[in-house]
């Protein structure tokens, strides 16, 4: 099938069709070298400028200072979830964390092998359809960061802005799924982190985004290597063997935001897109958003129709129309639309277009 559908799926998601078209060339053969990007040695000068480009691009797009180091490193998010406490939290410390939703669950679960954890706000209670205003958000004394995920994948919500913290302490962030989809001021956080498979590239490399003096810090442990921060910045992430393939991706798609106006009009571009499918949404009788206005997720449109029988025929009726993955999560059901970077507004209009004559039909 040479024909490409609307491919609504949350993570690994849609790529830039020009970077992907420019990938079966370097497949065969990057730069006239004859050799593919896949087959190059990890440590050789073409690859030496494939990292090179990535990270600078990546400083370019997010204006990230000088005192940041820009990381390309193994096993996903979820890795970041035990690296970032084995790191930074002691056995004796307290780390705030903000709990919106499933990664984050998942993220207190891992710290909390390493120290205390205390939860400084949580949607739990509603079941995670809001983001904690700051008001409802109580910190710890001394904690040794603050954690928030700025976008719930699974609940559908975002953070506005980032909460504020007290003097010392710092911002860690799962921006896993909505990394560089706005404006982002990096100096505003210690460290951020994002598998890279929804608004950066494939699966199988994770940005981090760290402050220097973090690892500069005497270590709350005795850790692998693998393991600590600092090595994978002394060895420009190359400790071991990188997936180059994945990073080399994940450069082409900083080209590509760059090309497309930088994050201020990408983030302009999201926020149209949600809005044409929040309309229809504000507008219907028949479907209804899972979450409160203010915490909507530019990245993840969550919506039920009145039945369970409706939702079904609804993401059969879309399948058959070239709108895909629409399904909501597992945990939570009903319909979720991920509309990242990658993803076109032609492809929001063409669900809010089927959404109104759904309702027609069915009321
Ligand atoms: C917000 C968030 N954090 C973490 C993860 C886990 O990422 P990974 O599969 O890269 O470990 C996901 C995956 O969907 C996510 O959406």
């Amino acid at each position: 099938m040479s024909e490409r559908v609307y491919n609504f799926s949350p993570g690994p998601a849609v790529l830039p069709e020009e970077v992907l078209e420019q990938a079966r060339e370097d497949l065969w053969n990057i730069g006239g070298s004859g050799i593919g990007v896949l087959e190059h040695s990890h440590r050789g000068k073409l690859v030496d400028s494939v990292f090179a480009e990535a990270k600078a691009d990546c400083r370019k797009l997010a204006a990230i200072p000088s005192e940041y180091y820009v990381l390309f490193l193994h096993g996903g998010a979820s890795t970041q979830f035990f690296m970032l406490p084995a790191n930074f939290l002691p056995k004796d410390g307290t780390a705030d964390y903000l709990h919106t939703g499933s990664w984050s669950k998942k993220a207190i679960q891992e710290a909390e092998r390493y120290g205390r954890v205390h939860v400084a706000a949580s949607s739990e209670d509603a079941n995670f359809s809001y983001i904690p205003t700051g008001e409802q958000t109580v910190c710890s004394d001394a904690p040794a960061y603050v954690h928030l995920t700025s976008n719930n994948t699974i609940a559908g919500t975002q953070f506005a802005t980032e909460p504020r913290v007290l003097d010392g302490a710092w911002l860690a962030c799962d921006a896993s799924s909505d990394i560089f989809s706005r404006p982002i001021d990096v100096q505003k956080y210690g460290l951020i982190y994002a598998g890279a498979q929804k608004n950066l590239g494939p699966a199988g490399v994770t940005l981090v985004i760290i402050r220097e003096d973090l690892l500069s810090r005497p270590a709350v442990r005795e850790l692998p290597a693998m393991l600590r921060y600092r090595e994978h910045a002394d060895q420009d992430s190359r400790y071991n063997t990188p997936n180059v393939f994945a990073i080399y991706i994940m450069g082409r798609v900083f080209k590509w935001i760059l090309a497309n106006g930088g994050l201020a009009e990408i983030g302009r571009r999201n926020r149209a897109k949600a809005k044409i499918i929040y309309d229809v949404l504000d507008a219907s009788s028949q479907f209804k958003g899972t979450v409160r206005a203010d915490s909507r997720s530019q990245m993840n449109v969550t919506f039920r129709a009145r039945s369970e029988e409706l939702e079904s025929l609804f993401i059969a009726e879309a399948e058959k129309q070239g709108l895909v993955g629409l399904k909501g999560h597992r945990s939570v059901g009903g319909m979720r639309a991920s509309i990242y970077n990658a993803f076109p507004e032609k492809g929001c209009e063409a669900l809010a277009q089927l959404m109104r004559e759904f309702e027609a039909r069915h009321g």
